[in-house]
């Protein structure tokens, strides 16, 4: 069994994942997608990936995809779809993946299916952004901004009423790639505020822990700190409903807990979730929960697929 990691950087995670998948008799060799490539001539696939020679690899685990100009992650992407066609189990499938490097595409995906989230606009409109926040403002609501792409809370801004004061949305092109994202401000619950991180493998929640930090914005990266924190039924459901309306085999859900009629909003869900602070607060082996996952359901279904 050879597994192609996919990943822009190796580092813990890879490590991790191929530890676990040696443990369980398979190889876990690291891939940059970018090095992938389409060649027509070099078999009957067409894909070359480098490790693999002229074979597919039998399963494919995504951990990274660079960016790069539209035209190269379509490429990177394709691979990804192309493995899938090509009846190779890719983990998360890149369909999955698409909706949720999408933010808007999460939210709308998230509040079509009944899943609680914030209300989200996505519009390229600078004069509809605008009148979006000073409705928002007006009702006493600030906004989040962020970058359609975003990842570890970069690039997020408040805008709308802040603090009593208004904050105008600032200017769209440059960060924010001509698109106004904007999500309503959740007010902190407790003091220092925290959201939830909650991962869910096979469709299953697994573990959760709290992220803490005195500013808003509570990723790690930002410099939140990871604390240990009940896998609650209602956490759980909400988490296991997120991953299986965006179709992943495994996420990172995060979620804010709200004072509103719906006490947990779903704020984002990650498809290629890291898992290096939950995993200090957990009992079990993530990487090992995740390669059981792989091999034991999604592996073994697509053996299912062939026999039939
Ligand atoms: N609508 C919101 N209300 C309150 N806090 C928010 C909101 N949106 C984001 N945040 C804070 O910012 C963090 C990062 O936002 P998120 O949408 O998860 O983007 P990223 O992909 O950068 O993690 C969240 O974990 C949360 O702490
Ligand atoms: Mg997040």
């Amino acid at each position: 069994m050879r597994v192609a990691l996919m990943a822009d950087e190796t580092g813990w995670h890879t490590r991790q994942l191929q530890a676990a998948l040696r443990a369980r008799g398979a190889v876990g060799r690291c891939v940059d997608l970018e090095d992938c490539r389409i060649d027509t001539t070099a078999g009957w696939h067409g894909l070359v990936i480098p490790g693999f020679g002229r074979e597919l690899p039998d399963a494919v685990i995504v951990r990274g995809i660079a960016g790069g100009s539209f035209e190269q992650v379509t490429k990177r992407l394709g691979v990804l779809h192309a493995l899938r066609e090509l009846g190779v189990p890719v983990y998360n499938d890149a369909r999955a993946i698409e909706r949720s490097v999408d933010k808007s595409m999460t939210s709308l995906l998230l509040h079509a299916a009944g899943v609680p989230t914030p209300p989200t606009w996505a519009t390229e409109s600078v004069a509809e952004a605008r009148r979006i926040v000073m409705r928002e403002q007006a009702a006493g609501h600030a906004l989040v901004l962020k970058p359609l792409f975003g990842s570890q809370g970069k690039g997020l801004r408040l805008v709308g009423r802040v603090d009593g004061k208004p904050h105008p949305l600032p200017a769209l092109k440059g960060a924010y790639g001509g698109l106004a994202y904007l999500q309503r401000f959740v007010p902190a619950a407790a003091e220092p505020g925290f959201d939830w991180r909650v991962l869910v493998i096979g469709g299953r929640a697994v573990a959760a822990m709290k992220r803490v930090s005195r500013h808003w914005v509570h990723n790690v990266a930002q410099g939140a700190r990871c604390e240990p924190a009940e896998l609650t039924p209602a956490l759980a459901r909400l988490a296991e409903g997120a991953a299986r309306t965006l179709g992943m085999d495994y996420a990172g859900i995060d979620i804010l807990p709200a004072a509103g009629e719906a006490p947990l909003l779903v704020l984002e869900v990650n498809g290629v979730a890291a898992w290096q602070g939950l995993q200090r607060v957990t009992p079990f082996n993530i990487a090992r929960a995740l390669v059981d996952d792989l091999l034991d359901r999604r592996c073994a279904a697509a053996a299912g697929a062939r026999r039939a």
